[in-house]
This record gives C-alpha cells, sequence and structure tokens, in this order.
C-alpha cells in the first residue's frame, strides 16, 4: 500500500512538471534554449579514454546485421545451453526468493565453495573460497579487475599477439604500456595445412620483452583468435621469465574444455612456482555455452586476490545472485559427472570438434587456407591468395587488407567472419592483414546455411 502510494505521487510530480510543456511548440522551444544554455564547453572525456574509443566490433556487427547474412563472426554459440544448466537456472529465479537479494559481495558462498573444490583438485592447490576465488562479472569483468587493481602509471605488460582485443585497451585504461610479442607461423610442409600448434613464440624474443618495469604478462590458452593450446614446454618458458623477472602471469583460460584432437589443456598456475604469482581467469558463459550470464571468476594467490578484492568492492561489488546460483548448481553437476563420457566438459569438445571439422572442409572448397586450431571457439583462415589476386578491394587507402576483406564478403557472399588485424597492435597489422577469424561453435543450421553460401561460391569460381 505505501509502496503503490510512493510510485502515484512520483507519477503526479513528473506529469506536474512535464505536462505543461507536453505536445506544445513554446515546451519545444523552451526545452530547446535549455539545453542550448546548459550545453558543456568542458573536455568531456577522461584522458583514460584517449585513443580507445574506436572499437572495430560496432561497425563489423553493424554490417553483418543489415544483410542476409551467416554470422560466424562473433563469439558466441547459438544452440541452447545443456539442460541442467538450464534447469538450475531456472531453478534459481523460480526457487528461494532470497535470491532475488544481494549475496556476499565477492561471490555467492556456494559458488565460490564449489569453484574452490573444483579448480583446486585441477590445479593441484588448497583453495580457500575465502580468500583465493573472487566471482566477477565475466571474465571480462575478472580481467578489468585485474588489470585495474595490479598494473601502475608506466608498467609495462607483455601481451602476445594475435590477442583478444581487450587486453590492450584495459592495459592503456590502467596507465599501463603494452609490451606485444607474436606468435609466428614456422614454414609449413608442401600441401599440408596448418596447424595453430605451428605458431610459436621466438624465445630469445620473447625474453627481450622482459624489463624491470614488466608488471605483468598475460596470457592466453586456448588461445582466441588462433585456437593455439599452448604446450607445457611453452608454458614452462613463459613461466621461467616470469619467476626470473618477478612478473604477475594473468592467465585467461575461458576456453580451456574446449581443446580438440586430444590436445591437453595446461593451466601455467600448476607448473612449479607459478600459483604464488599467477591469477587464473574463468568464464561460465563459455564453460557452460551460456555467455548472457556473465558470470566470470579469478582464482589465485591471497597476495595478488586481495588487490582485486579492493578493486572489485570500489567497483562492481556484486554480481548476480540467481546467475551465480545457476552457475554453482552446474558445477556441483559436473563434478559428479568429472571425466565421465556422460560430462559436459567431456561431451561439448566432441561435439565442437565436428562442428570445427565440417567448417574446415567447407572453406577449403572455395579456396581459403584454414589454421587447424587446437582449441577454442575460432579458427583463422589464410586470405593470401585473394590478396593477391584482388588486392584492390574498395576501402581506406590505410585500411588493412584483411578488414576490406571481410566488407567485401559480408556484402558479396553473405558470410561474416572478423578481420585478424583486430587481434593485434597497430605496427604489427600488416603480419596479420591476410587472415580472418571465423567461430564455429555454432548449430548444424548455421553450417548448413554457411554451406549455401560457399557452395554458390564455389559455383562463382568455376571456370
Ligand atoms: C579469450 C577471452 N577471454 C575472455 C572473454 C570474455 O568472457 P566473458 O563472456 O565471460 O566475459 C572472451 C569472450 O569472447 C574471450 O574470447
Amino acid at each position: 500500500m505505501a509502496l503503490g502510494g510512493m510510485f502515484r505521487n512520483a507519477a503526479a510530480i513528473y506529469l506536474h512538471l512535464v505536462g505543461p510543456f507536453r505536445g506544445k511548440k513554446s515546451g519545444a522551444s523552451l526545452a530547446r534554449c535549455l539545453h542550448q544554455t546548459l550545453a558543456m564547453t568542458k573536455r568531456l572525456q577522461a584522458r583514460r579514454l584517449d585513443g580507445i574509443d574506436h572499437n572495430p566490433w560496432v561497425e563489423f556487427v553493424k554490417l553483418a546485421s543489415e544483410a542476409d547474412v551467416v554470422n560466424l563472426g562473433q563469439g558466441f554459440p547459438d544452440f541452447p545451453p545443456p539442460d541442467f544448466a538450464v534447469e538450475a537456472f531456472q531453478h534459481a529465479v523460480s526457487g528461494d526468493f532470497m535470491l532475488n537479494q544481494y549475496t556476499k559481495a565477492f561471490g555467492y558462498p556456494p559458488l565460490t565453495k564449489i569453484l574452490a573444490s573444483f579448480f583446486g583438485k585441477l590445479l593441484g592447490q588448497d583453495i580457500d573460497p575465502l580468500k583465493n576465488v573472487l566471482v566477477t562479472v565475466g571474465a571480462y569483468g575478472a580481467l578489468f579487475t585485474a588489470f585495474q587493481a595490479l598494473v601502475d602509471e608506466g608498467d609495462e605488460v607483455i601481451i602476445i599477439e594475435p590477442f583478444f582485443d581487450c587486453y590492450e585497451p584495459m592495459t592503456l585504461m590502467a596507465g599501463g604500456r603494452p609490451v606485444f610479442v607474436s606468435l609466428k607461423p614456422s614454414p609449413n610442409q608442401d600441401g599440408e595445412l596448418d596447424s595453430s600448434s605451428s605458431w610459436q613464440l621466438d624465445p630469445t624474443e620473447l625474453a627481450s620483452k622482459f624489463t624491470s618495469r614488466t608488471k605483468a604478462l598475460i596470457l592466453n590458452t586456448p588461445n582466441n583468435p588462433l585456437g593455439k593450446v599452448f604446450s607445457r614446454a611453452e608454458l614452462e618458458l613463459v613461466a621461467s621469465l616470469c619467476q626470473q623477472h618477478d612478473v604477475v602471469c594473468i592467465t585467461d583460460e575461458v576456453y580451456q574444455w574446449l581443446v580438440y584432437d586430444g590436445c591437453q589443456h595446461v593451466s601455467i598456475a600448476t607448473l612449479p612456482g607459478m600459483w604464488e604469482r599467477t591469477l587464473t581467469i574463468g568464464s561460465a558463459g563459455k564453460t557452460f555455452s551460456a555467455t548472457g550470464w556473465k558470470v566470470g571468476w579469478v582464482l589465485g594467490p591471497d597476495s595478488l586476490l586481495k588487490h582485486l578484492r579492493t578493486m572489485h568492492q570500489n567497483s562492481i561489488f556484486h554480481c548476480p545472485t540467481q546467475a551465480q546460483a545457476a552457475v554453482a548448481q552446474s558445477f556441483e553437476r559436473e563434478q559428479l559427472h568429472f571425466g565421465q563420457p556422460s560430462s559436459y566438459f567431456v561431451q561439448l569438445p566432441q561435439a565442437i570438434q565436428r562442428c570445427r571439422d565440417h567448417m574446415i572442409q567447407s572453406l577449403k572448397s572455395v579456396g581459403l587456407r584454414p589454421v587447424i586450431p587446437q582449441g577454442s571457439y575460432f579458427l583463422i583462415t589464410d586470405i593470401s591468395e585473394f590478396k593477391s589476386k584482388m588486392p584492390n578491394l574498395p576501402g581506406a587507402a590505410d585500411e588493412p587488407y584483411d578488414r576490406r576483406f571481410v566488407k567485401w564478403m559480408i556484402k558479396n557472399k553473405g558470410l561474416m567472419a572478423i578481420p585478424v588485424s583486430i587481434f593485434c597492435s597497430v605496427p604489427h597489422q600488416e603480419l596479420f592483414d591476410h587472415y580472418i577469424r571465423f567461430c564455429f561453435m555454432k548449430d548444424e543450421s548455421t553450417l548448413r546455411a554457411m554451406d549455401k553460401k560457399l557452395q554458390k561460391w564455389k559455383d562463382e569460381l568455376r571456370p
């Protein structure tokens, strides 16, 4: 009763203030006049946003929505999450009404508890749910919290490229200086298709990037956009450099369950001496094919996590309780089925490997040369042949070729991918501007729609 009265009063006040102006010319000109008087002349954009306000994703996503396009660009599944996860969410929404309210700021206790026990076994650590786990708004939130909590003005952050594109602006927003080191493909044998495993870091070049200002290195395995799964030997190299130079390792492992051809995902935090200096980031969105849930987490030693908690409690403070409850219940289910054929973490990569292979065969039929990914949702494909056959695609003179190619492909072939130069630093874009990224985490029907477009393309190619 009292609440109803309050809303009625608010509506009455609104009508009293705004009513006289509605639909009247004098009202419109008064509003314009007020607007002119109040327009601000101060610099509005905070300096930390300088240079990062242009986001190429906006342009490409818009292009894809304009025509009859099969969207193989953005990284999300277009099929439902597993039934047990959907039911867990339904239960969270319709069950205990207290799940509509705030919970503990650093994570809903059943979720921090199951994350601690589940990942404690995987990482070989005794994980304390209160000290070593922080629940965040997606892995994005975990990354942002980590950068803001640890990176200071002038600190250097080593970023391995091609990289998930937010690492660079997140470093810059924290006042840090990104230092890039590229994965490079080793020459492949005649006629053989590349694998993401042949993309490697040059150990000497990597070592040369570490200085006394290096604060952190960001690792992403399985990698987006390349699908590379770092081998134990590669991780040992990174680990030894981090230890030698006293550097924090932020490891983004959101695709850890999506590895193919029997490839093993290794968490760098399991290597000797690394737990103490590593933040391991995960995503329920990627884990349970529910990217809209936006639940993520960071695991690590209390000495690092206590700073992330300070950042979290002064920014986000809290993540949606019901989504956290659904993730907790889904992990509890997975823990019971761990390693068995009934486990989603076993079934998902098997199903997605079939999607990957389907896409590889289809892309090859029009002369695209996919790099076979060992993991993740993505593959990149080489468009060098097109670059030499049609070098003058429309676009600005300084626009990297892959961006012009994707626009051409959207318009002329009805297929959407993402140019790989988006995932690189500006000085290195030339190294990567003959690759585009496709997402194969898609339903059969989407892959069939892709086949149709590619078949048409193939017919056009016939002499
Ligand atoms: C490598 C990587 N890290 C983090 C994220 C963000 O994950 P979330 O949706 O949980 O914020 C993505 C999403 O595409 C990603 O590809």
